[in-house]
């Protein structure tokens, strides 16, 4: 954040602050999504839409005013949550147009300049604000903004700029009724006004004749006309991409991912397959890392450095520490896993666990709100709930951990250099001691003392020559009927059954 601070300090950023406020448009309804929520809060590598206009204005350190309406509890909730700074919300109630929008903030305006945003443009940089900022103080403009060229016929829903001699008007896609209409110099949605200008001429915005709407845009217009000086700052156009269906929102969150995944690769981080890979905004990760085909890193996930994460994996607000490998088909969720460890393939990790050391972890094992000790393993067909390991422990084959009664999650507790054979029942609670042996195939009730050997489990009766006798005695009928199990019903009460099944 320091280094953030400094660089905007250099570009002289923070000096705007005195004279500029900022507005952030976020009432709107989000028809066009067709989700019924507001677009605003859905998720774009994991943050939510208008976090990316709120953050980037926090970053200039300008009052910030939000026009919320549509869902506007929930979006006034998310901004305050994720801001430590005092931001006013402004209460559109019907949402009749961004100039509408723009309207109702008029008690707020204090400084000599007012920025005004669309809340819809996640992409947005700081280089972009700050290049229009600086324009319209040097060209001493009543109102200037953010345009590009597009050459997208995807894009054509953007307000269109048409400039012919001294007089530039912004056209809305849906009123243009000029036929085979250029439209490739778009409106961004990103406006400077001067607060006299607006204070003089917000009134005087009409109604579209096409929508019935009060465009924010008619105020260009109206400042052309009556000859205010507006000017024009250039941006690319992913930049200023406004989202307003699903489809968008996948485009951009294409954009964002990709410059993500890039940020990382200039930092040393090895991507198999990136075009499949997913990575969240405030994920973290340390060089000499590998991350193969469609691996998602989620939420706040650490990695350190020299991990490898092999395909297909899930991490979400994972730590892991330096060395990890993950193995392919893996998930771990809200856990850590510590230096040089192994979890996978196909390992579920969740819940608060804490995988330590040089811990082995193999496949088809889950792990839930437990802790393995250093240089333990649990590496075939497990679940361990609600458990403690100790260190140098080994978890057999098929062991489960059984810490549910239907009414309370209670815990287990393996101590160290235990050995637990395969296929196990650990009924909770329950505590195996240091250097205990559990036998294969046992259900352990009760706590087994340090060093001692459990063995619960029946007892193996070999009958010698059983199988000849009953041959002999021609009962190769009733073999085939169990065998087969259909006439198992019609044995039930006749003695050839009583033999097979007593003693
Ligand atoms: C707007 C511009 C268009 C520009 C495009 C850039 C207008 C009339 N048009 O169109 O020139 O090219 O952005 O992306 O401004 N909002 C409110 N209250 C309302 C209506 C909207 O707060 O009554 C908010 C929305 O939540 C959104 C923003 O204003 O964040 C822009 O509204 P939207 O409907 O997305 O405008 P566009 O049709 O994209
Ligand atoms: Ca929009």
């Amino acid at each position: 954040m320091l280094d953030f601070l400094k660089s905007l300090l250099n570009k002289g950023l923070i000096k705007m602050k005195n004279n500029l406020q900022a507005i952030i448009l976020a009432a709107g309804k989000s028809s066009r999504f067709k989700t019924n929520h507001s677009k605003l809060l859905e998720k774009i590598c994991g943050q939510e839409m208008i976090l990316y206009i709120t953050k980037l204005l926090s970053g200039f350190e300008v009052q910030t005013t939000v026009v919320v309406g549509y869902k506007r509890e929930l979006v006034e909730a998310t901004v305050k949550n994720n801001h430590a700074e005092p931001i006013n919300f402004v209460h559109q109630e019907q949402q009749l147009g961004t100039g509408h929008a723009l309207m109702c903030t008029q008690t707020f305006w204090e400084r000599d300049h007012i920025l005004v945003l669309n809340g819809d443009m996640p992409l947005v940089t700081a280089d972009c604000i700050d290049t229009l900022y600086k324009k319209h103080i040097a060209q001493n403009a009543d109102i200037s903004f953010v345009v590009a060229h597009n050459i997208d016929p995807d894009l054509n829903s953007y307000g269109r700029v048409i400039q012919e001699g001294s007089s530039i008007k912004i056209i809305e896609a849906k009123d243009d009724t000029r036929e085979n209409s250029e439209h490739c110099c778009i409106n961004a949605g990103i406006y400077l006004f001067r607060k006299d200008f607006l204070e003089k001429n917000i009134n005087e915005i009409s109604k579209s004749k096409v929508t019935g709407e009060l465009y924010i845009t008619d105020l260009i217009n109206i400042a052309s006309k009556k000859g205010f000086k507006v000017e024009t700052a250039s941006a690319q156009v992913d930049i200023i991409r406004g989202i307003n269906t699903l489809k968008e929102l996948w485009a951009a969150e294409q954009i964002k991912r990709a410059e993500i995944i890039k940020h990382w690769m200039e930092r040393g981080v090895r991507f198999a397959f990136a075009q499949n890979c997913h990575v969240d905004l405030n994920v973290k990760i340390e060089p000499g890392t590998n991350i193969g085909a469609g691996v998602q890193v989620y939420g706040t996930t650490t990695i350190d450095a020299n991990c490898k994460i092999e395909a297909f994996s899930i991490l979400d607000n994972a730590i892991l520490q330096e060395g990890v490998t993950i193995r392919s088909h893996t998930i771990v969720k809200n856990s850590t896993i510590g230096k040089n460890s192994n979890v996978g393939p196909f390992a579920h990790i969740h819940t608060n666990t804490i995988v330590k050391e040089n811990v082995a972890i193999g496949n088809f094992v889950e792990v839930k709100n437990s802790e393995i000790g250093d240089h333990s393993k649990a590496k075939h067909l497990s679940f361990l709930g609600d458990t403690q390991v100790g260190a140098n422990t080994n978890i057999g084959a098929g062991t489960i951990t059984c810490n549910y009664n239907g009414i309370l999650k209670q815990r287990t507790i393996i101590k160290d250099n235990v050995f637990i054979g395969s296929n196990n029942c650990l009924i909770a609670p329950v505590t195996i001691g240091n250097n205990a042996f559990t036998a294969a195939g046992s259900v352990i009730t009760e706590n087994v003392p340090d060093y001692a050997l459990a063995i619960a489990r029946a007892g193996q009766i070999n009958k010698e020559d059983y199988a000849k006798k009953l041959l002999d005695k021609n009962k190769q009928n009733i073999v085939f009927a169990v065998r087969d199990e259909v006439a198992i019903e019609d044995l039930v009460n006749s003695e050839e059954l009583d033999t097979l099944s007593s003693e």
